[in-house]
C-alpha cells in the first residue's frame, strides 16, 4: 500500500519537471508559453464573430472597423507565432530530455542496481518496461508525459476561462456541460485502468517479439540458423509471439471504442440542451446577436475542451503510469554501499563458507548446504556437472548473489557486515559470459585504471599469450574491439577474446581471483600454457578455478565437487581418485577418451 502511495500524481510531476527543468531550463521555461498562447489564440477566435456582427450592427466608420480587425490581426500573429516556437522547443527539448537524461539514469541504474535483484524475474520486467518507454522519446512512452502535461493544462485553463464566460448566460447550460462531462470522464478512466492491467502482458509480449525481432539476426545466431534449419521455427516462434500482442492490442481497442461510443451519446445530449437554452434566451431578446454567435462558439469551444481534458486526462495517466514505472525501476534497491564497513584487503584472505544455501526465483534451491573453509592463497578447483551450481557458487562468494541462509565470511567478516564496493575492490573475475567493450584493447584491459602501468601491462599480455596476435595489429594495443561497432576495430576470435578477459582479471590484480571455466575455447597449448603459468597467476591469491577440463585440476590446492547442490567431494586429485566416487569416474572417462585418441592426459 505505502509502494503505492509513494507514487503519486504530485510526486510523479514533481520528480518529471524537476528533472526536466534541470536539464534545459530555458526550453523548459519557453515551452510553458504554449499554455498562454493557446488560450490567447482560441478566444480571439470565439470574439472575431461578434466583433464583425456588433460592428455592422453599430457601425462606428470604417477606420475604427478596421482598427479593431487589424489589432484583432496583431494579437492572433503574436500568439501563433509564440504556439509554435513554444511546441517547436518543447518537442526539442523533450526529446533531448529522454535521449540524454532519462537513458543515462537508465544505464546508471542498470550498472548500479543490486545483482541479483538485476538478474531476478521481477527486475528484468521492470528494466525492460522502463527500457522500452524510452524508446519513443515523444511519441509514445514517457516522452509524452509533459506535451500530454500542456495539452490538459490548456484544456484544463481553456475550460475554466470558457466556463466563466457562460455562466453568466445561464447555470443550466454549466450545469448540463459539467454533468456531461463528468460522465465521460468516468468511462475514459475506466478504460485507462483497464488498459493498464494488460500493461504487464504487453510488456512480456513485447519482450519475446524484441527477442525474436533482434536476437535472432545477430551474427553470432546466424550460424545456428542455417545449420539447425531453425528459420522455420523461428517465423513460427514470432508468429505466436505477434498473435499474443495482436490479441492484447484488440483488447486496447475493444475498451477505446466503447468510451467513443459512450462520449458520442452524451455530446448529442450536451448540445441539445445548451442550444435550446441559448436559442430561446436570443429570442426573448436577453442576448443580442453578437452575444448568441460569441456564446454558441464558446458552447462549442467549452465542448471541445471538456473532450480534450476527458481524452487528456486519459493520455496523461497514461504518460503518469509510464513515470510511475520508470520511478519504480529507479527505486529498485541498489547494490548496498551503505550498510558494513569498506573491506580492503592486502594480502589473499581466509574465505569461509557456512552451511550456504541459495535458489533464483524462490525457485527449488541450487544450493543447499554448502560449507567450505578455503586458507589464504589457496588454490580451489571446483568441478561439477552442468547446472551443479558452481558458477552459482562463485557469484555467492564474489558477493552479486546473497546467501539465503548460512553465511559467507572473509577474513572472519560476515559479507552480510562489508558493502559491495569491497568485493569490486576485491575480487577479479573471469566469467562464462564476460563481454569485451568496443573500445581498445588497452581500455579492456586496464579498465577504469586511470593511470596504466605499461609494465604489467606488457607482463599480463605475455602471460596469456597475446603478444604476438597485438603485434601484428597495425595499431597495436591501441586497436578497438569489435570490429561493425569500431572504426578500424579488429574481431578476436572465440579463444583470443577469453585470452583477453583473463589478461583483464590477472592486470587487476585482486587479492581473491575467480575463474569460471576461463580456458574454454583456448587450443590445447594456449590452455597448456595457462595451466603451467597458473601458479605465478594466481601467486599471492585466495583463487577458485571452475573447469571441466579435469587435468586443469591438478595445479589447484584442493578439488571441490559440487553435486546435488551441496560438495560432495573434497581434496586433492590423487585423494579423490582413491576415493572412486563422481570425480573418479569422469576423471577416468575422460582421460580414457584423450588416450583412446592416443595421448595421456
Ligand atoms: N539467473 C538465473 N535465474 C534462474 N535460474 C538460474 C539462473 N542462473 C542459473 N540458474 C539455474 O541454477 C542452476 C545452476 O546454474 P549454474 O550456472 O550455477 O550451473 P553451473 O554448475 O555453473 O553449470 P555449467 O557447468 O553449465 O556452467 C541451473 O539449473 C540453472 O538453470
Ligand atoms: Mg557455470
Amino acid at each position: 500500500m505505502n509502494i503505492k502511495r509513494k507514487y503519486t500524481i504530485f510526486s510523479n510531476l514533481h520528480f518529471y519537471l524537476k528533472e526536466c527543468f534541470n536539464f534545459d531550463r530555458i526550453g523548459f521555461v519557453f515551452a510553458m508559453l504554449l499554455i498562454p498562447s493557446r488560450i490567447l489564440k482560441s478566444l480571439v477566435t470565439i470574439f472575431i464573430p461578434k466583433l464583425v456582427i456588433d460592428s455592422i450592427q453599430n457601425f462606428d466608420g470604417e477606420s475604427v472597423f478596421l482598427m479593431r480587425i487589424l489589432l484583432v490581426t496583431v494579437v492572433m500573429a503574436v500568439a501563433s507565432i509564440t504556439e509554435l516556437l513554444a511546441k517547436n522547443t518543447m518537442e526539442h527539448s523533450m526529446n533531448s530530455f529522454v535521449l540524454v537524461r532519462l537513458n543515462r539514469l537508465w544505464a546508471e541504474k542498470a550498472s548500479t542496481m543490486d545483482y541479483e535483484v538485476f538478474t531476478s524475474e521481477d527486475g528484468k520486467q521492470s528494466a525492460e518496461k522502463a527500457r522500452i518507454m524510452l524508446e519513443g522519446t515523444t511519441r509514445w512512452g514517457i516522452g509524452t508525459y509533459v506535451p500530454r502535461l500542456l495539452e490538459l493544462s490548456v484544456s484544463f485553463i481553456g475550460f475554466v476561462v470558457y466556463a466563466a464566460l457562460l455562466v453568466c448566460v445561464h447555470p443550466l447550460v454549466l450545469a448540463a456541460l459539467l454533468v456531461t462531462y463528468f460522465i465521460s470522464l468516468m468511462a475514459t478512466l475506466k478504460a485507462e485502468k483497464k488498459k493498464q492491467l494488460l500493461k504487464g502482458d504487453a510488456a512480456r509480449a513485447e519482450r519475446k517479439m524484441n527477442y525474436f525481432a533482434y536476437n535472432t539476426r545477430g551474427l553470432s545466431i546466424a550460424k545456428d540458423i542455417r545449420i539447425y534449419s531453425m528459420r522455420q521455427w523461428i517465423t513460427q516462434m514470432t508468429t505466436l509471439a505477434r498473435l499474443d500482442l495482436r490479441r492484447i492490442d484488440e483488447k486496447n481497442q475493444d475498451y477505446q471504442v466503447h468510451v467513443l461510443i459512450i462520449n458520442s451519446i452524451i455530446v448529442l445530449l450536451r448540445d441539445g440542451i445548451v442550444y435550446f437554452v441559448l436559442i430561446y434566451l436570443t429570442l426573448e431578446g436577453r442576448l443580442t446577436i453578437g452575444d448568441f454567435a460569441l456564446y454558441a462558439a464558446a458552447i462549442n469551444g467549452l465542448g471541445e475542451w471538456l473532450s480534450l481534458i476527458t481524452s487528456g486526462i486519459g493520455a496523461f495517466r497514461e504518460a503518469d503510469n509510464n513515470v510511475t514505472d520508470f520511478r519504480k525501476f529507479l527505486d529498485l534497491p541498489d547494490e548496498d554501499n551503505t550498510t558494513g564497513k569498506e573491506l580492503t584487503l592486502t594480502s589473499a584472505p581466509e574465505i569461509e563458507l557456512k552451511n550456504v544455501a541459495f535458489s533464483y526465483n524462490d525457485d527449488a534451491p541450487v544450493l543447499s548446504d554448502v560449507s567450505l573453509k578455503v586458507n589464504p592463497g589457496e588454490k580451489i578447483a571446483i568441478v561439477g556437472t552442468n547446472g551443479a551450481g558452481k558458477t552459482t557458487l562463485i557469484k555467492l562468494i564474489c558477493g552479486l548473489l546473497k546467501p539465503k541462509s548460512g553465511e559467507i565470511l572473509i577474513n572472519g567478516i560476515p559479507t552480510g557486515n562489508i558493502t559491495a564496493k569491497s568485493f569490486a575492490n576485491n575480487v577479479s573475475a573471469v566469467f562464462q559470459d564476460s563481454a569485451l567493450l568496443p573500445v581498445s584493447i588497452k581500455k579492456n584491459i586496464i579498465m577504469n585504471d586511470s593511470d596504466a602501468d605499461e609494465k604489467s601491462l606488457a607482463r599480463v599480455i605475455s602471460l596469456v599469450g597475446l603478444t604476438d596476435k597485438i603485434a601484428s595489429l597495425e595499431n597495436g594495443i591501441e586497436t578497438p574491439l569489435v570490429k561493425h561497432i569500431s572504426e578500424n576495430g579488429t574481431e578476436f576470435s572465440g579463444g583470443e577474446h577469453q585470452k583477453l578477459l583473463l589478461a583483464r582479471a590477472i592486470y587487476k590484480n585482486s587479492p581473491i581471483l575467480i575463474l569460471d571455466e576461463p580456458t574454454a575455447a583456448m587450443d590445447p597449448i594456449a590452455e597448456q600454457n595457462v595451466y603451467m603459468k597458473y601458479n605465478e597467476l594466481a601467486k599471492d591469491k585466495t583463487s577458485f578455478f571452475i573447469s571441466h577440463r579435469l587435468s586443469s585440476t591438478r595445479f589447484c590446492d584442493r578439488i571441490i565437487l559440487i553435486d546435488g547442490g551441496s560438495i560432495k567431494e573434497m581434496g586433492t586429485h590423487d585423494e579423490l581418485m582413491k576415493k572412486g566416487g563422481l570425480y573418479h569416474d569422469m576423471y577416468t572417462l575422460q582421460s580414457k577418451y584423450y588416450q583412446e585418441g592416443g595421448e595421456a592426459v
